[in-house]
C-alpha cells in the first residue's frame, strides 16, 4: 500500500521526522514534487540529519526515489549521498529519467528575478535553489531532464538551444551581465561565467549522467514502484514543502514552484492515482505557524506586545530556516488554513507536532475563523490579497505546563499534559480526521504513535 506524507500548512512541519518514525515498515521511499528547497529533519539517537533531496527514508536504510514530479540538482545530491555515506551510511538513490535538471543559470535567474521584484513586494523570498526557473523550463517544454543527462547529443542539442535564452534574459530582460563575475542575484554566488557557458555546462553535466550510469541511479519512477506495490511492499511518498505554498492551492505568488498537495503523488511518481488513493494520507501539522517566505500571515505574532512570546517560540522550536538558515516569522495556528488543506488532500489522518514548544508559554490563541467585511469565514479566500485583509477571529486555550516528554513519549497518550489533549482534540474534531501521531521533541524517540497507517 501506499501513505502519502503532507505538510499541511507552510512548510517545515516536521515531515522528515513522521517519515522517519513510520519508516520502519516502509520498503520505498519516493520525493514527488520539489528540490533541494526541501530542508527535511531526522534526530536519531545523538544523531541529527539534514536532507534536501535524498528521501528521509535513507537513515532507516530504506531506498529512495526522485519521481518525474522532482527537479534534481546533480550536485546537490551527490554530495549529500556523500556526505551520508562518510556518516556510516548506504544511502540507494534512485532518480526518475523524467525529472528535470536544474542547472547552474536556474539559480543564478532565481536570484535575478527575486531582487528583481523586491520593490514591487513580489518575492516570495524564495530558497535561492532554481527552483521556479527549472519548473518554467519543463512547463515551457525545454527543460533538461536526467534521461538527457545519459545522452551527450541530446545534452548539448538542448543546451545549445537554451543557454543563448537564458543568456537573453539575464541581460536583455534584467540588465544583468551574464558574462564574467558572479551574478549579485544570485544567492549562493554562482559564477555567472560558467551558468551561461555552454561548453562547461556539458562537461560538468555529462560527468553527472556518467555517475548516474555507474552508480546504476536512474530508473523509470512510475513502472518502479508499481512493481513494488504489486509485490505487496509499503511505498511511502514525501510531500516537500506545504499545502498553503502550493502552486495552485496556496498563497499565489509566494508559493513555490510545485504541488506539494496529495494529488501530485501520483503525477509526480507515474503511479496511478487509483493506487494511491486506495492508501492514506496524513497530514502534519505544526502546532502553531512557522514562516520562512514573504506574503501575509493573518494569525502571525508581530504587535510590539508579542515579539518576546514569538522570540521565544522560535528560540524553543529552533525556528531557522533548514536550507537558508533565515528566522522563521511565527504565528498562532491558524485553522482555516487546515481546514484547506484537509479539503485539498483529503487527510486520512494528522500528525500533529511540535506541542513540546507550546508548553510553558501560558494561555494559548488559535486562529478559529477570520473575519472579512463584517462577516466570519473559516476557510481561506482564494486570493491572497483577500486573505491579506482578514482578521483572525481567536480561540483561548489553556496552556500546559511542562512534563518530562520522555515519560510522556513512553507511556502514550494518555500521558500528555490534559490542556495540550483538548488542544489536539479540538484540531482532530474541527478537521473530523484522526489523530495517528503526536511530536513532542524532535527525536524520533520523542513522538508519540496513536496509530500507523500502515
Ligand atoms: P520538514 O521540512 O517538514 O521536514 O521540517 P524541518 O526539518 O524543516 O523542520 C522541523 C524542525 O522541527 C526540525 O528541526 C525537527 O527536528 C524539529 N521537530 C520535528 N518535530 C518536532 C516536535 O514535535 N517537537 C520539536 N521540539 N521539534 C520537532
Ligand atoms: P520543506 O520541504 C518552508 C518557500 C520559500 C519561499 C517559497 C518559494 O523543508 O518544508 P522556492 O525556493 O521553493 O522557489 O521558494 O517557498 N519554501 C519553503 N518553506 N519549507 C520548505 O520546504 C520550503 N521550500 C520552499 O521560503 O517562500
Ligand atoms: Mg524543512
Amino acid at each position: 500500500m501506499t501513505v502519502t506524507i503532507v505538510g499541511a500548512q507552510l512548510g517545515d512541519e516536521g515531515k522528515g521526522g513522521v517519515v522517519d518514525i513510520y519508516g520502519e515498515d516502509v520498503d520505498v521511499v519516493a520525493r514527488y514534487q520539489g528540490g533541494d528547497n526541501a530542508g527535511h529533519t531526522v534526530v536519531f539517537g545523538e544523531d541529527e540529519y539534514k536532507l534536501s533531496l535524498v528521501p528521509s527514508g535513507a537513515i532507516r536504510g530504506k531506498v529512495g526515489v526522485l519521481g518525474n514530479g522532482c527537479v534534481v540538482n546533480p550536485e546537490t545530491l551527490f554530495s549529500e549521498i556523500d556526505a551520508l555515506r562518510e556518516r556510516g551510511l548506504d544511502p540507494r538513490v534512485k532518480v526518475a529519467e523524467r525529472a528535470h535538471v536544474i542547472l547552474p543559470y536556474h539559480r543564478v535567474l532565481d536570484g535575478i528575478e527575486e531582487k528583481a521584484k523586491e520593490d514591487s513586494e513580489l518575492d516570495a523570498g524564495t530558497t535561492g535553489r532554481g527552483i521556479g526557473p527549472t519548473y518554467e523550463d519543463k512547463i515551457g517544454r525545454r527543460g533538461i531532464r536526467i534521461g538527457d543527462l545519459l545522452d551527450p547529443d541530446s545534452l548539448r542539442s538542448k543546451l545549445e538551444y537554451v543557454v543563448p535564452q537564458k543568456r537573453a534574459l539575464a541581460e536583455d530582460v534584467f540588465g544583468v551581465s551574464a558574462s564574467g563575475g558572479s551574478s549579485g542575484g544570485s544567492s549562493d554566488g554562482v559564477s555567472t561565467d560558467e551558468a551561461f557557458d555552454i561548453s562547461s555546462l556539458y562537461e560538468q553535466y555529462r560527468r553527472y549522467g556518467e555517475r548516474l550510469a555507474e552508480e546504476e541511479m536512474t530508473v523509470n519512477a512510475g513502472a518502479y514502484l508499481t512493481e513494488r506495490i504489486e509485490a505487496d511492499e509499503n511505498v511511502m511518498f514525501e510531500g516537500a514543502q506545504g499545502t498553503s505554498i502550493d502552486i495552485d492551492h496556496g498563497i499565489f505568488p509566494y508559493v513555490t514552484s510545485s504541488n506539494p498537495t496529495a494529488g501530485y503523488a501520483a503525477t509526480g511518481t507515474g503511479v496511478g492515482p487509483t493506487t494511491v488513493g486506495r492508501g492514506e494520507v496524513v497530514g502534519i501539522v505544526k502546532a502553531y505557524l512557522s514562516r520562512v517566505g514573504t506574503g501575509p500571515l493573518p494569525t502571525e505574532l508581530v504587535d510590539d506586545d508579542e515579539e518576546e512570546l514569538a522570540d521565544e517560540i522560535r528560540e524553543k522550536g529552533g525556528e531557522f530556516g533548514t536550507v537558508t538558515g533565515r528566522p522563521r516569522r511565527i504565528g498562532w495556528l491558524d485553522m482555516p488554513m487546515l481546514r484547506h488543506a484537509a479539503q485539498v488532500n483529503g487527510f486520512t489522518g494528522l500528525a500533529i507536532n511540535h506541542i513540546d514548544v507550546l508548553a510553558g508559554l501560558g494561555d494559548l490563541q488559535v486562529g478559529h475563523a477570520y473575519e472579512l467585511d463584517g462577516e466570519e469565514i473559516e476557510t481561506m479566500p482564494t486570493t491572497t490579497e483577500r486573505w491579506g485583509e482578514c482578521e483572525p477571529v481567536l480561540r483561548g486555550f489553556d496552556g500546559w505546563s511542562e512534563p518530562d516528554w520522555a515519560d510522556v513519549a513512553s507511556e502514550g497518550y494518555d500521558a500528555i499534559p490534559e490542556n495540550a489533549r483538548t488542544y489536539l482534540e479540538y484540531i482532530s474534531d474541527e478537521l473530523d480526521t484522526p489523530i495517528y501521531a503526536v511530536g513532542v521533541g524532535p527525536g524520533r524517540e520523542q513522538t508519540v504513535v496513536v496509530e500507523s497507517p500502515f
